[in-house]
């Protein structure tokens, strides 16, 4: 037996093993997983899919061309019995018009490569003027100003470790790690960092645009093609009415939808569960979601006036008892110290902003920027499930995100409770289900 004959065995075998797993690799794989780029439902993300499969063309043509070539020398100067002396091909080294040949190749190959690239940085980088997409085209907008009614819908969307604020400057809106957009429409991205470089990236759609402390960056999104975009496509003549229905059923069938994003750059211990949620909606929908998220959270006491709620409920707390609702309402407020940091639009005293805005957090799909998931079959809430995580979030956030800023034992903000003070009195289990099922019924 040679010396490395046996490491060359194990190096085989490793190999071996390496290529029955493979396939067990690849089951990881969804072409139209939820945040696959091989599923693109939206211009950009169709041009930087369009880009990609042509680098993929170039590479499985070199691939074939170099391994053809390489294949057959190996086979056409093989060893043969009765062969001993294996001749050794004549060297073409230095022969001009292999070399230039070679040159002028790789040259074309990168070519075909740059012209896109250059073509799709344009167009990415330009935000299309397109009439429909402005505000006053499609949005009854009795808040917007004339000026702001010629605007595109602009979203600024802002990063914190480790969750997203969604605001609509024009609406006067804030969200938090769920968004809606309209189908069809360019949407102008306004990007910006609380704190450390984070990015936006939502894959069915578009592509990455880094968050940057002190710094605007902005990108544009469309969800589906315009009217216009999908006459091209169905290779009929631009600006044609007739096919409006066709178009509206091409939008149900493949464009609203639910779509998820990520942070794309490395932010800290949690950067893994800082996601978001993109729902693509009918302009009409739209409409009515925006006039929705703009009602301001009702008096806990079923509606009335939030003053009087509070004079009556810090007066005589044991007045609340046997409603959970309002003395969820009462904890949040008091005992809580929720209010430092989170907004309820109509809540007098709950105006904090170091936390995602709370006015609607009943509406939204998830919890804990996307990572805790209640959404039902049906695209709707399933309440049942995000009551149970309102509960386990509240109550120890921290198992569930590291480091973030919730107050909750050890890691948690210190100044605000410090689990070794004597007199320290965190929340029990049972008045967080309380918080929970009062933040339940903001919707
Ligand atoms: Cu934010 Cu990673």
């Amino acid at each position: 037996m040679f010396p490395g004959q046996n490491s060359l065995r194990i190096v085989s075998k490793f190999f071996a093993l390496f290529t029955l797993a493979l396939p067990l690799l690849f089951t990881g794989c969804a072409w139209t997983g939820r945040t696959s780029t091989l599923d693109p439902k939206g211009p950009i993300a169709q041009i930087q899919f369009d880009l990609f499969m042509i680098t993929v063309y170039v590479c499985v043509f070199l691939f074939v061309v170099v391994g053809g070539a390489f294949l057959y020398v190996v086979w056409k100067y093989r060893e043969r019995p009765g062969q001993p002396e294996t001749p050794i091909p004549q060297n073409s080294h230095g022969n001009p018009l292999i070399e230039i040949g070679l040159i002028a190749s790789s040259v074309f190959m990168l070519v075909i490569i740059a012209v896109p690239t250059v073509q799709a940085i344009w167009i990415t980088h330009d935000m299309p003027d397109r009439p429909d997409s402005h505000l006053g085209a499609y949005y009854g907008g009795e808040f917007l100003s004339p000026g702001e009614e010629e605007e595109v819908l602009t979203i600024r969307a802002e990063g914190y470790q480790w969750w997203w604020a969604f605001e609509y400057p024009q609406l006067g809106l804030t969200t938090g790690n769920e968004f809606v957009i309209p189908a069809g429409k360019v949407v102008r991205l306004e990007l910006r960092s609380k704190d450390v470089i984070h990015s936006f990236w939502l894959p069915k759609i578009a592509g990455k645009v880094d968050l940057i402390p002190g710094r605007n960056n902005w990108m544009w999104i469309q969800a589906g093609n315009s009217y216009n975009e999908w006459l091209l496509d169905q290779g009929l003549p631009p600006m044609q009415e007739g096919h409006r229905a066709e178009y509206e059923n091409y939008l149900e069938a493949e464009v609203y939808d639910m779509y998820y994003g990520q942070c794309a750059e490395f932010c800290g211990d949690s950067h893994a569960y800082m996601l978001f949620r993109t729902k693509v909606v009918s302009p009409e929908e739209f409409e009515a979601w925006v006039a929705e998220q703009k009602q301001p959270a009702p008096a806990p006491d079923g509606g009335g006036d939030w003053g009087a709620w509070f004079a009556r409920a810090l007066g005589d707390p044991s007045s609340l008892a046997g409603d959970p609702i309002q003395e969820g309402a009462y904890l949040y407020h008091t005992k809580g110290t929720c209010i430092q940091c989170h907004k309820v639009e109509g809540s007098p005293s709950s105006n904090g902003v170091l936390g995602p805005d709370l006015t609607k957090v009943g509406s939204r799909t998830s919890l804990a920027a996307g990572w805790m998931d209640h959404m039902s079959a049906d695209g709707g809430i399933n309440a049942g499930k995000q009551y149970e995580n309102l509960v386990d979030w509240i109550y120890a956030s921290q198992d569930i995100k590291p480091g973030n800023l919730m107050y909750y034992g050890d890691n948690a903000l210190q100044h605000i409770i410090n689990p070794e003070d004597p007199d320290a009195n965190p929340l029990t289990r049972e008045e967080v289900a309380k918080i929970a099922t009062w933040l339940q019924t903001l919707q």
